[in-house]
């Protein structure tokens, strides 16, 4: 019996297809994922934050950077262009900040459809005996608090607005697992996850969605500095644990997975936690060396 289908009837006109890619390349553009969105990103003066808002202005969204470093974080801003990116003040450890930076954004652009919090802090602190109490409190501070304050004030200014839309914060592999860094950044990077699976509850109810996104060491100055490893060290080191070879982990990998978490495509996605390391954590790499050692033994 053939089950095949009627080609004729199936096969799509590339016409259309055509037409809109002749339409994009003439206003300039090259794929209008996320044109009529309203973002704001914590933590894009650098980084993953400031990769996020360079793709999402590519895509047509328009960024507000909130961020500490001001003279870096407007720079940013003017490099992607005064129409649809700003810098604002904000030090997301203080939730009156954070509250005026999303009524910032909403009076300039009129809503807010996508929250990426994912502002950070790690420091250094080989084991939990010289565990530094001060430390602790800042990088709970601002990765916990930081995150809370950022759910609170973003999801009300969506749920005021009937607005169903996307927020996303950035976890880290040390979201569900420890090893990759000091006691005080691991147990943050939990209780950032714990707070999104708990928003992802509270404001799924009105349809907005809320979803995490973990990668492994990707070079920054966050990772750079908390490593004490130049960007290729840190690439190299990342690379050696990955179990997909080949590929050199980039901050544009990390802001694709959260363009994809605020757009449609990801439209029944919530309380996920988006993993980008290479495969890395699903893979025990001792049990690898073990039968590496015992096929050469052999
Ligand atoms: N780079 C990595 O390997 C890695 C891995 C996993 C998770 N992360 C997470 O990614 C996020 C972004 O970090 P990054 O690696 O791009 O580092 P980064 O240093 O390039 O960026 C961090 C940004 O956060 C800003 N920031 C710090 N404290 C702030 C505060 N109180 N208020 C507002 N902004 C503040 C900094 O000014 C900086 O612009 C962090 O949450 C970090 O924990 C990074």
């Amino acid at each position: 019996m053939d089950f095949s289908f009627p080609k004729l009837i199936l096969k799509p006109s590339p016409l259309p297809f055509f037409l809109s890619v002749f339409q994009a390349k003439r206003q300039g553009r090259h794929n209008h994922r996320c044109s009529k969105w309203n973002a704001i990103i914590t933590g894009a003066a650098s980084g993953i934050g400031e990769a996020t808002a360079r793709l999402f202005a590519s895509h047509g969204a328009t960024v507000v950077i909130a961020d500490i470093q001001d003279e870096l974080g407007s720079a940013v801003a003017a490099s992607i262009g005064v129409d649809n990116c700003s810098y604002v003040h904000c030090d997301v450890t203080e939730e009156a900040q954070v509250e005026s930076a999303v009524r910032y954004a909403v009076s300039k652009h009129g809503r807010l459809d996508i929250m990426f919090s994912n502002a950070g802090l790690a420091f250094i602190s080989p084991s939990i005996l010289e565990l530094d109490l001060g430390d602790f409190d800042k990088v709970m501070s601002v990765n916990v608090r930081g995150t809370a304050a950022a759910l609170k004030h973003a999801g009300r200014a969506m749920v005021a607005a009937g607005i169903r839309g996307s927020i996303i914060c950035t976890g880290s592999i040390a979201s569900f697992q420890s090893g990759n860094g000091p006691a005080g950044y691991v147990a943050s990077k939990h209780a950032v996850l714990g707070l999104v699976r708990a928003a992802a509850a509270d404001l799924g109810q009105h349809g907005i969605r809320v979803n995490c996104v973990s990668p492994s060491g990707v070079a920054t100055p966050l990772c750079c500095g908390a490593a004490g490893m130049t960007p290729e060290e840190v690439e190299q080191l990342t690379a050696s644990i990955s179990s997909l070879k080949g590929a050199v982990f980039k901050v544009n990998h990390v802001a694709a997975a959260a363009l994809f978490l605020a757009s449609e495509e990801s439209g029944f996605i919530s309380g996920h936690n988006l993993i980008i390391d290479g495969g890395s954590t699903v893979v025990n790499s001792t049990f690898l060396q073990i039968f590496e050692q015992a096929s050469i033994g052999a």
